[in-house]
């Protein structure tokens, strides 16, 4: 079976209480749901996660990348929060790893403080969804859908 995995990064456990004028009031478990809806309908495994943990993620994607070179990973859905904006060890996990990854932000970070709009993360990216709120996890799920069959 196909996996897809969300991988989400510090403070969106917090998502509903959180700046809900920012980031809206659904909760991450909304999120997983409206995943899962996606990955039922393509008849794909899903693991979603959220860690506080720059090594955690870093561990993560190096473990994607590696089911990925097996055959049984689409790719990562990442949002990798403030991390997006610090981490290069993210980054050299991606590039290392090799996983296909699409980058998710639920704010546009562009319209955002200055220091939001690099992020280390888009340069390995096969793809960004930037500002469509807590839609663009399901849409990134169906983006990697596509580049799969494409
Ligand atoms: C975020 C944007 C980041 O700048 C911020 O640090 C987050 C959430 C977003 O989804 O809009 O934690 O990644």
């Amino acid at each position: 079976m196909t996996a897809v995995w969300v991988l989400n990064g510090p403070n969106l456990n917090l998502l509903g209480v959180r700046e809900p004028e920012m980031y809206g009031t659904a909760t991450l478990v909304d999120v997983e749901k409206s995943c899962r809806e996606v990955t039922d309908e393509l008849g794909w495994d899903l693991d979603f996660r959220q860690t506080n943990h720059e090594g955690e993620l870093v561990e993560a994607v190096q473990q994607a990348g590696e089911l990925q070179r097996s055959g049984e990973l689409a790719g990562v859905v990442l949002n990798a929060g403030a991390y997006t904006h610090t981490s290069v060890a993210l980054a050299d996990a991606i590039a290392g790893s090799d996983v296909r990854v699409i980058e998710v932000h639920i704010s546009n970070v562009h319209q955002r403080e200055a220091f939001r709009h690099h992020s280390y993360v888009s340069a390995h990216a096969a793809g960004i969804i930037i500002g469509l709120g807590v839609a663009g996890y399901p849409l990134a799920i169906r983006a990697l859908a596509g580049l799969k069959l494409g």
